[in-house]
C-alpha cells in the first residue's frame, strides 16, 4: 500500500514574523510537488499568514505546534483548536518530546489533545521516542509502545487511520547526531507491527510514520529511502529555505 511521503518543518521558537514569512514564500518558489506533502510547523503568531501565502500551493500544508485540550473558555495563553482550523491550518504537532519534558505534557493529556484536534477534522502528527537512558537499556520499544498506547491506542480504527507518527528518538534532536538508516528502519518497523498488532495489518501499512532527530540535506535521502521511514519531522534544517527545499527533494 502507498503511504504518504511528507517532510514537516518544526520551526520550534524561531523566527520573528516577517523572517517566518519569507520562509515559507521562499520554499513555495524553491519547490514545486514531486508527489510529497511539504508541511511548516510555525509559531502561533506566524499560522494566518502562512497559510495566506500558501493558499495555492498544492503541496505545502501548515502545522499548529501545539494546541490546547480544553475547547475554549478562561484560559490564559492557550490556543483552541477552532482557532489554529479558521485561519487555515490542517495539523497540529502533539507530544513533541520538548512539551513533555519542559510543558510536562503527559500521555494523558496528549490522549485528550489528540482527541480534540481530531474532533475538529485537523490532523495530529504525534510524536513519540526513548530519551538515551532507555535507548542504553535496550527498552526503547517498550518506551514507545507506552507511548503509543497512553496516547493513541483508545482510538477507534477509523479515528486512528487519521494520524501520523513522528519518531524521534530524543537524543538525535538538535545534537547532530541521527539515528543511523538501520536504528531508525529497525524502530519504525517495530512501530508499525505494533499498529498492526492493534489495528490491524491495513491500517499500519496505510499510517505514515516520520522520523526525526537532525534530518539533514545530507542523510535525508538514505533515511528516507527506508522502507518504514515515510518522511522526516526537521527541526534545525527547516529553518533554511535551501536546507528545507533539498530534504523535500529527497523523496
Ligand atoms: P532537529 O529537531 O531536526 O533539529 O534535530 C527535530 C525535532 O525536534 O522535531
Amino acid at each position: 500500500m502507498s503511504r504518504l511521503k511528507i517532510a514537516a518543518g518544526n520551526w520550534k521558537m524561531n523566527k520573528t514574523f516577517e523572517e517566518g514569512l519569507e520562509l515559507a514564500k521562499s520554499l513555495s518558489e524553491k519547490t514545486s510537488a514531486n508527489g510529497a506533502l511539504m508541511i511548516l510547523g510555525t509559531p502561533f503568531i506566524h499560522l494566518k499568514s502562512v497559510c495566506d501565502a500558501l493558499k495555492d500551493s498544492d503541496h505545502i500544508k501548515v502545522a499548529a505546534q501545539n494546541c490546547s485540550q480544553e475547547i475554549s473558555g478562561a484560559y490564559t495563553g492557550e490556543t483552541s483548536v477552532d482557532m489554529i482550523a479558521s485561519v487555515g491550518a490542517e495539523y497540529v504537532i502533539l507530544g513533541h518530546s520538548e512539551r513533555r519534558e519542559y510543558f510536562k505534557e503527559s500521555d494523558a493529556l496528549l490522549a485528550s489533545k489528540t482527541d480534540r484536534v481530531l474532533a475538529k477534522g485537523l490532523i495530529p502528527i504525534f510524536c513519540c521516542g526513548e530519551p538515551l537512558s532507555i535507548r542504553e537499556a535496550g527498552t526503547h520499544v517498550a518506551h514507545v509502545k507506552a507511548q503509543l498506547e497512553g496516547g493513541l491506542f483508545h482510538l477507534d480504527e477509523d479515528s486512528f487511520s487519521k494520524i501520523v507518527i513522528a519518531y524521534e528518538p530524543i537524543w538525535a534532536i538538535g545534537t547532530g547526531v541521527t539515528a543511523s538508516p538501520e536504528q531508525a528502519q529497525e524502530m519504525q518497523k517495530a512501530i508499525r507491527d505494533l499498529l498492526a498488532e492493534k489495528y490491524g495489518k491495513d491500517v499500519a501499512e496505510g499510517t505514515s510514520i516520520l522520523y526525526g532527530g537532525s534530518v539533514k540535506p545530507g542523510n535525508a535521502k538514505e533515511l528516507f529511502s527506508q522502507p518504514d521511514v515515510d518522511g522526516g519531522l526537521v527541526g534545525g534544517a527547516s529553518l533554511k529555505a535551501d536546507d528545507f527545499a533539498a530534504i523535500y527533494g529527497s523523496f
